[in-house]
């Protein structure tokens, strides 16, 4: 297929990129390199850099390169930031989004994959997670991803669009052979954290809470290799159906908590990690992990690289070949 993948030099998107391309698929990654990176996008795409916020251009390029089916990655994703800004994240993530459904419409495109999140269920009653909990955001973030799921739906209806909706547990780690990997500035996520102080480019961290009832005390999160990740985007784009939308949860079905995942990186670092107790950080539910059986179900497709172990060796090796990040 020509898959287009807007967020394409992004974390995930770029990874996204690489799977498709290695499946045999033309790909035209399409990123306006506000996060994303230009050297992170495979040499086998074509990377156009382009605003999605730019309907006519997009349109043109859907149209140019006589594209079949969306991947829509970029996103503003910082939950902080969209608490004290949040007309930026619903611009840029609800707003665009409307636009980038009206540049597929103007070209014909019926296909969609559009990444959600599992901060639209909010804080759950339990866990783990299914699909049909209720979804309850606490923060902006959570909620124009909400937002855009429930358009979505409306769209579907209206014009037989065939789309899927898959909600993010916790991404993680590099390509296994370390070409790309994860450089977000600034670095929000636990894993890259906690490597960066392994590296010697962090003098500490800080640990976010340890009276979580929790049984170490400390935030439990389901963590999935963004390899796995991208993959899922591919089943869920082979089993779109017209004028419906797929929603699943895309984790591994476990919680690590935090101080696991930093005896994770002192096992496969080998360094003493550094850390601080501090106190919790606002709106992070105590443990959140998915049920992964919908896509296990429906499409006999688990997440593969299941070991903490791996996922952070993963992250390691690209962190070391890449002290830099792609400066
Ligand atoms: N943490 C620390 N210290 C740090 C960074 C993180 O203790 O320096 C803790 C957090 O408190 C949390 C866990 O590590 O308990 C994971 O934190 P991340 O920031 O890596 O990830 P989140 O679970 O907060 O965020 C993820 C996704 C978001 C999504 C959110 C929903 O990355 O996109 O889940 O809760 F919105």
């Amino acid at each position: 297929m020509n898959i287009a993948v807007i967020g394409g030099a992004g974390y995930i998107g770029s990874h996204a990129v690489k799977l498709l391309v290695e499946r045999g698929h033309r790909v035209i990654a399409i990123d306006n390199l506000g996060m994303g990176h230009r050297a992170a996008v495979h040499p086998k795409a074509k990377l156009v850099v382009l605003d999605c916020a730019n309907v006519a251009r997009l349109a043109a390029v859907f149209m140019t390169e006589k594209i079949e089916a969306v991947m829509h990655f970029a996103a503003s994703a910082y939950v902080d930031e969209s608490v004290a800004d949040p007309r930026k994240y619903y611009r840029n993530n609800v707003a665009n989004t409307i636009g980038m459904l009206d540049a597929m419409h103007l070209a014909g495109i019926k296909k969609l994959v559009f990444s959600s999140t599992c901060a639209t269920y909010g804080e759950p009653e339990k866990v783990p997670i299914t699909e049909d909990m209720p979804q309850r955001p606490i923060s902006p973030y959570g909620q124009s991803k909400l937002m855009v799921e429930h358009i979505l739906l409306d769209v579907a209806r209206a014009e037989n669009l065939a789309f899927a909706a898959p909600r993010y547990f916790n991404v993680a780690g590099a390509a296994l052979d370390g070409t790309i990997g994860e450089d977000h500035r600034p670095e929000t996520h636990l894993l890259p954290i906690v490597l960066q102080v392994a590296m010697g480019r962090r003098p500490s961290m800080e640990i976010f809470g340890t009276d979580y009832p929790t049984p170490d005390g400390t935030c439990v999160r389901d963590y999935i290799h963004v390899w796995d990740l991208a993959e899922a985007h591919l089943v869920l784009l082979e089993n779109l159906q017209p004028g419906r939308g797929l929603f699943y949860n895309l984790g591994v079905g476990r919680g690590y908590s935090v101080r696991e995942v930093i005896d994770a990186c002192r096992a496969v670092t080998g360094k003493d990690i550094a850390t601080r107790q501090v106190a919790r950080r606002p709106g992070d539910p105590p443990a959140l992990f998915a049920s992964p059986e919908g896509m296990a179900r429906d499409f006999h497709w688990k997440a593969k690289i299941t070991d903490l172990h791996v996922i952070v060796e993963s992250a390691w090796r690209w962190f070391q070949a890449h002290p830099n990040g792609y400066q």
